[in-house]
């Protein structure tokens, strides 16, 4: 499902260099479900965006459902990203003038198209996690916890094979988190899909099959 190998990306500040990310091998199998840990700054984010095709490192090859996207343009890893990949940003980038369900189909339009069939998808993700009376509300009407679950709909509606989560469950009780993360977990598990968790809480590192450290892929010096 995943497989990378001698991926870096620097970022430049004048004369300064700072490595946000150096992998030198990771494979990730179809149907895992693997935490990515580690402390801040250690590159997760990055990585993540890799995986995603929102970046491109400055080298490595990086193979993602079944394609190089480290040789792919731009607009190519979109459209990967769109049918193959389910994404849950660290701070969610729901649209603030649209509501849950319109923030869903939103996903939908960009991957397998938002017509009839993609809005009972929808719905039926949101009354899945709970948020049935909720379709017509927008972001700032609803809790941090309900932002999240319309966040993971907006990720599966598409029924991506591969989901990417930078910690999710960052800023909420952790009661609700877990839940949600189990549901989403019990989901994955259901649709035989792969998942990729950025995380900090140990708990939540634990629900899934394997944990990686950032700092033990990095290449010897
Ligand atoms: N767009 C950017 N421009 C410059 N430096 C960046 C950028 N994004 C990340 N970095 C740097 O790369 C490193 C890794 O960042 P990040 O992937 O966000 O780490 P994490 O998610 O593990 O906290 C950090 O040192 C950060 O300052
Ligand atoms: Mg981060």
């Amino acid at each position: 499902m995943i497989r990378l190998h001698d991926v870096h990306k620097d970022y430049a500040f004048g004369e300064r260099r700072v490595t946000a990310c150096d992998v030198g091998d990771l494979r990730i199998e179809a149907g895992e479900q693997v935490a990515l840990v580690g402390r801040s700054g250690t590159g997760k984010t990055t990585l993540l965006h890799i995986l995603a095709g929102i970046l491109r490192p400055d080298r490595g090859e990086v193979e993602v459902v079944g394609a190089r996207i480290d040789r792919m343009s731009e607009a190519a890893r979109d459209r990967h990203r769109g049918r193959h990949i389910g994404m849950v940003y660290q701070t969610f980038n729901l649209l603030q003038p649209f509501s849950a369900l319109e923030n869903v189909l939103l996903g939908a339009l960009f991957g397998r198209g938002a017509g009839g069939e993609a809005k009972s998808r929808a719905e039926t993700l949101l009354q899945r996690v709970g948020l049935g009376d909720r379709l017509h509300h927008r972001p700032s009407e609803l809790s941090v916890g309900q932002v999240q679950r319309v966040a993971i709909c907006r990720a599966l509606v598409n029924d991506p094979e591969l989901i990417l989560m930078d910690e999710p469950l960052g800023n909420q009780d952790r009661t609700t988190g877990v839940q949600v993360l189990d549901l989403l977990l019990q989901m994955a598990r259901d649709g035989n899909k792969t998942v990729v968790m950025v995380t900090h809480d140990p708990e939540s590192a634990k629900r899934m099959q394997r944990t990686v450290e950032l700092e033990t892929l990095r290449r010897p010096a």
